[in-house]
């Protein structure tokens, strides 16, 4: 068995699987000691030489998978097995929104992966709050045209939309469960923040769609969201409410705003009121940190194109609700994007040889502006995969101002679900985390001081809120 046939993944890795008891395991990021094990699942993914990287105990992987032939789309995952007990742990699925931006730039190396980029690039800082403590995490570049992930036909990059976004990620996952079949059956969730808002349930409910077919079935058991887009209106509504409520901007506009905008409309930008008072919240808002209310906004040094790219990037059209890109902290951003274009890292990645490099940017702002289709709207979905009994969970940062937690509890209301578990603290180490309220089939939570992705300002306390949701039990409710 010295080399597997491409197409072949699953019985190499059945050949792998009956030699595990001769394996000695990883020590220092070199897996397998024993010669045996020529090839493992997945092994011509398995990263191990990334630069700047600390050393870990798990395996991790990355690289391309095709999801369409014919056009040649293909998009970049990065892999990280759960720290411990990898095999007992569920496969988890991580996505940032935008439209446009990045999970690896984002979610696995600034938020919730075990390597974080370092502030000047150089190299990887271990996050001894990483979320592959409690899962084997998969983080996914997606749709087509974000970070490594792209499509050799230029006229995708046009129809890129909610749906296609959501049946390239289903085609991935199949082909994914191709180059690792142990994880085929493994209890499956879905999380992300943001735009992933809506990504997040579209994928689930096309995943629940097509689980009637038993050869396709994927064993999902629920999703997490943090911060989500969720209802054009609801979220419209709570955004300005915030603003006026933490002090972003005055009575006068607030009222002008409650008076004129009719966020239930499909021609609600037609009323110049309306329009000229929700201007003066963004504008506003593009003197602070829109994500984060309370922390300083990062003043760059820098005469480049996009010197002013902590404004709020923003888009309005006649046909759709204006939309605000969900990102986070273009300081941070910078470092993600000197890592990701080096040589050496792209070649440990798996994405170039090392020579004809992938331009890598955070966020694709050509993607967020000609989004074609955005659903105004997943509460539908909700309604539909709460009654299929998935497990659904909300939690929300409050110092955000982009998907504020009033948009979310605006939102939920909507759904007029039945209260099981009333309003109260969930505590983490001894201190008020946030808040929460368990409603028939679906769990909502606060992240007090947190920013939009929360992870980043409160490490410690997103893993163990992301433990209780994995274990399907209330964050702790007991100081
Ligand atoms: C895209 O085109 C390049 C260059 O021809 C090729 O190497 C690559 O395999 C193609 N990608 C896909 C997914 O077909
Ligand atoms: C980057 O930071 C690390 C420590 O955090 C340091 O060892 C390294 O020299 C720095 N590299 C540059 C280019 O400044
Ligand atoms: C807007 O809504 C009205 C009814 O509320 C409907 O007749 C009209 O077709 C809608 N327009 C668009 C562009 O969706
Ligand atoms: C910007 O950076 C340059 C070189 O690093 C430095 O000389 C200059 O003083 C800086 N300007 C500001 C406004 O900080």
């Amino acid at each position: 068995m010295g080399s597997c046939i491409k197409g072949m993944y699953f019985l190499c890795a059945l050949l792998a699987l009956s030699s595990m008891d001769h394996v000695v395991g990883v020590a220092n990021g070199r897996p397998w000691a024993d010669e045996k094990v020529v090839k493992l699942q997945g092994s011509e993914d398995l990263v191990t030489d990334l630069p700047g990287q600390p050393d870990v105990g798990f395996r991790h992987y990355a690289g391309y998978v095709t999801v369409n032939e014919k056009n040649g789309r293909a998009l970049f995952y990065w892999f990280y097995e759960a720290s411990a007990h990898t095999d007992e742990k569920p496969l988890v699925l991580w996505l940032n929104g935008g439209p446009g931006c990045s999970s690896v730039g984002y979610g696995a190396t600034q938020e919730i992966g075990p390597f974080i980029v370092n502030t000047n690039g150089s190299g990887l800082n271990f996050n001894p709050h990483s979320w592959n403590r409690e899962a084997n995490m998969l983080f996914l570049e997606s749709p087509v045209g974000v970070g490594f992930s792209y499509s050799n036909t230029t006229r995708d990059y046009n129809n890129l939309g909610d749906d296609f976004t959501a049946n390239d990620a289903y085609s991935f996952l199949h082909k994914w469960f191709l180059k690792f079949p142990s994880y085929r059956d493994r209890s499956f969730y879905i999380a992300g923040e943001s735009y992933a808002g809506k990504y997040v349930p579209v994928l689930a409910e096309l995943i629940y769609d097509k689980n009637k077919d038993p050869s396709l079935f994927i064993n999902m058991k629920g999703f997490m969201l943090g911060n989500p887009e969720t209802s054009e209106s609801e979220d419209w509504r709570g955004m300005v409410d915030y603003a006026w409520s933490h002090a972003v901007v005055s009575d006068e506009t607030h009222k002008i705003i409650r008076e004129n905008c009719d966020f239930d409309s499909n021609d609600t930008w037609s009323n110049d009121d309306c329009n000229k008072a929700v201007d003066e919240v963004l504008k506003q808002y593009k003197e602070i940190d829109i994500y984060s209310l309370y922390t300083s906004v990062c003043i760059k040094n820098s005469t480049g194109s996009d010197g002013k790219s902590w404004e709020v990037m923003f888009k309005r059209t006649s046909k759709m609700m204006p939309r605000i890109m969900g990102g986070y902290d273009p300081c941070l951003d910078e470092y993600a994007t000197a890592f990701y274009n080096r040589p050496d890292v792209q070649k440990a990645l798996h994405v170039s040889d090392g020579h004809h490099l992938k331009h890598w940017s955070i966020c694709n702002n050509k993607i967020f502006r000609e989004w074609s289709y955005s659903k105004p709207s997943v509460l539908p979905i909700y309604k539909k995969l709460i009654a299929a009994g998935l497990r659904i969970w909300v939690y929300s940062g409050d110092t955000d101002g982009r998907v504020s937690v009033l948009s979310t509890r605006y939102s939920l209301s909507a759904l007029g679900l039945p209260i099981i578990k009333a309003w109260r603290p969930w505590y983490h180490q001894k201190q008020v985390g946030g808040w929460f309220q368990e409603y028939e089939g679906l769990t909502f939570a606060t992240f007090r001081g947190a920013g939009h992705a929360v992870p980043i300002f409160k490490p410690s306390e997103s893993l163990s809120f992301f433990a209780s949701f994995l274990v399907g039990e209330s964050p702790p409710f007991e100081r």
